[in-house]
């Protein structure tokens, strides 16, 4: 696991390889909402359209069940000081907090914060939805949290009210109640759970011209107030970078995950505006030169992710298949090399024999004439059809492609 670095790719999966338990100071997520298709692909490619169509196989408890199970992984990665804040709407929020009050415990629950804000929406027999809520859970139930209280400025009233002097009333020496008088307006009033933060409009300038991106306002108040320097910050649904780019001007070190390279290609940019050097990404897509560099391990995992198939249970040297297509279970077989001849092509008919299966994909860095040849041939003696795509050219597509 690396700080300062973005990890493409579905974050259950980058939870399960990357992460090291109890590392984390603080976990900011805001999946996407369970709404319609029009609000929840933002980046359009097609890692983020498949990850959408992963939630919305079935009804809520589908979307519910699909990020329960990442927030329990989450769960894990924070020290017993770190804190997570999940941040949702009035879709699932009520669903949500009981789901979290089991994977937490009810005793982690630290607050419901509405943020609030103002925007013009048509009229309908309802009143207008102006607030989003996080939920806020620390990871010991026994108030070990990082937490720096936070101040917001008296209201107008309470100021004319003390006319430039705040009176409270607290216990003296001789255990009797006594006013005690301060001059108001030092520090302001504790900050509450409401807060009021307008949406970014279209003139901001932090704007980056995504539809959820959040205003970096929002952001600062949880960094600020369950970190402390030098915290390590993550953000699984990172998206535009909000919280990563907040996260490095506030000198805190951060983790970014998205599932959308589109995503982490804007956050690359934003991150080293913010004063970030040298931006890591892993599982990102390559280019041919750094392919070529990759051990032969990292080089089939990479492969086999990017083409969006699923890794082989058993070690590839065995039975010559390394992964598998994701709807239909079709072998696939990655040769990190530029001359994939006949006996290559022979030894995978094999094995897409022995699994029952009628195709197979080759990925390689180039094939010679003879194994395209032998592959026409088996073909036509009705045996598996044996695709062969070179890399180089999957990858010069530019983002993730699926092969089904
Ligand atoms: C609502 S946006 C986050 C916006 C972000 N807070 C900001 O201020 O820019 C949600 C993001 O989650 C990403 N996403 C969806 N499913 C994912 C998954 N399984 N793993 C990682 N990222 C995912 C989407 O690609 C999208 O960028």
């Amino acid at each position: 696991m690396s700080e300062n670095t973005l990890y493409c790719g579905d974050n259950l999966d980058i939870i399960a390889r990357y992460m090291r338990p109890e590392s984390i100071d603080l976990i900011y997520i805001d999946p996407p909402f369970f709404s319609s298709r029009q609000y929840e692909v933002i980046f359009g490619d097609a890692q983020e359209r498949r990850a959408f169509e992963d939630r919305w196989k079935g009804e809520r408890y589908h979307y519910l069940e699909w990020l329960s199970a990442r927030v329990a992984k989450m769960r894990e990665l924070l020290r017993p000081t770190g804190s997570i804040y999940v941040h949702l709407d009035w879709h699932v929020v009520h669903y949500m907090k009981v789901e979290m009050d089991r994977i937490f415990g009810n005793d982690c629950f630290r607050n419901e914060i509405v943020w609030c804000y103002r925007r013009w929406s048509a009229a309908a027999k309802q009143f207008q939805r102006l607030h989003d809520t996080i939920l806020f859970y620390s990871r010991s139930s026994q108030g070990m949290n990082t937490f720096h209280v936070l101040h917001e400025p008296y209201t107008e009233g309470t100021l004319r009210r003390w006319k430039g002097i705040k009176r409270h009333t607290t216990i003296g020496p001789d255990k009797t109640l006594i006013q005690v008088e301060d001059t108001v307006g030092v520090k302001g009033a504790n900050m509450g759970d409401v807060w009021p933060i307008s949406i970014l409009n279209a003139n901001a300038k932090e704007r980056l011209g995504y539809p959820t991106q959040k205003p970096e306002a929002l952001l600062q108040r949880m960094i600020q107030a369950s970190t402390d320097q030098d915290a390590l910050v993550a953000d699984f649904f990172c998206g535009c970078g909000t919280a990563l780019a907040v996260a490095q001007k506030l000198g805190r070190r951060w983790i970014g995950c998205d599932v959308s390279p589109t995503a982490l290609r804007i956050v690359k940019e934003r991150l080293e505006r913010a004063g970030a050097h040298k931006v890591a990404m892993v599982n990102y897509p390559r280019s041919e030169g750094e392919l070529r560099l990759m051990k032969p391990f990292e080089f089939q995992n990479y492969v086999i992710n990017f083409v969006q198939g699923v890794q082989s249970p058993r070690f590839s040297g065995d039975f010559g298949i390394d992964g598998y297509t994701l709807f239909h279970r079709f072998p696939i077989q990655v040769k990190q090399q530029d001359h994939v001849g006949r006996p290559e092509v022979q030894k995978f008919d094999s094995a897409i024999r022995r699994e029952h299966k009628t195709k197979g994909y080759m990925l390689g860095l180039g094939f010679t004439r003879p194994a395209y040849d032998e592959a026409a041939r088996i073909k036509m003696d009705k045996g598996p059809e044996i695709v062969m795509h070179k890399i180089q050219e999957l990858i010069a597509a530019g983002e993730p492609v699926e092969i089904l």
